[in-house]
């Protein structure tokens, strides 16, 4: 049966949008439905996105009150939460709930640079701080720590000479883009999955292969030669 998504935003929505399009083009193996956005902020473009496509969507009153989420998240029949962008720590009610059925996506490759207050630019800032030559986007399931779980799938990013936070994280979300419908596609499935021992199984090659794709087409490819 079609997973039944709903999906955490707090800022704009543009990985909102990449899933949604990703579904829709998805056609008759149309891995899910996102049936739910949520957000704390009621100004979220996420929030926009989500109703101009017709989606439901909640403005969270109290982020840390698990129950209200599991309300609405019951509410809508939810089968699979997506946190894309979204800043609250996920109440443990829910993270508990929704074991190995939460995914979230972090511009970097965890376990470096992630953690509690490392969100948004602060991100690339610190990418950038400490000089290092590859960053990336990871996705892994949730638990109740921050940035914290088993990774899922992983995609490198070159940061370049003279890159700014800024330049930095428009690459970054362009692979975001690709690689969480992707990697939410194949949770949704059961393609990819949490065993007994918080192991992940499964096609994970598989998700990770488009990274190759990625950098020859799109970036300057990561070279191995002397
Ligand atoms: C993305 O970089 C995501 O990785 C991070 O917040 C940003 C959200 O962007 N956690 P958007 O709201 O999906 O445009």
């Amino acid at each position: 049966m079609a997973s039944r998504i709903a999906v955490f935003a707090s800022g704009a929505g543009s990985n909102l949008a990449a899933l949604l399009s990703y579904l829709a083009s998805a056609g008759e193996t149309v891995p899910g439905t996102v049936s739910l956005v949520a957000s704390d902020r009621p100004t979220a473009g996420a929030l926009r996105i989500g109703a101009n496509q017709g989606v439901a969507v909640h403005t969270v009153r109290n982020p840390q009150d698990g129950a209200e989420l599991n309300a609405v998240l019951s509410d809508h029949q939810i089968t699979l939460v997506v946190l894309a962008g979204y800043l609250k720590r996920v109440p443990e009610a829910v993270t508990r709930r929704f074991h190995a059925r939460i995914l979230n996506i972090h511009p970097a490759l965890l376990p470096a640079f992630g953690g509690s207050g490392m969100y948004g630019r602060r991100v690339h800032e610190a990418v950038l701080a400490a000089g290092v030559r590859v960053t990336g986007a990871t996705v892994h399931f949730v638990d109740e720590h921050y940035d914290h779980g088993p990774i899922v799938a992983q995609w490198p990013v070159p940061v370049r000479t003279g890159d700014t936070p800024d330049t930095l994280a428009a690459r970054v979300l362009r692979v975001e883009h690709r690689l969480y419908p992707r990697a939410v596609a194949a949770v949704a499935t059961g393609r990819v999955s949490l065993d007994a021992e918080n192991r992940v199984q499964g096609d994970v090659a598989a998700l990770s292969s488009h990274a190759t794709f990625t950098l020859s087409t799109e970036e300057t490819p990561l070279s191995c030669a002397p």
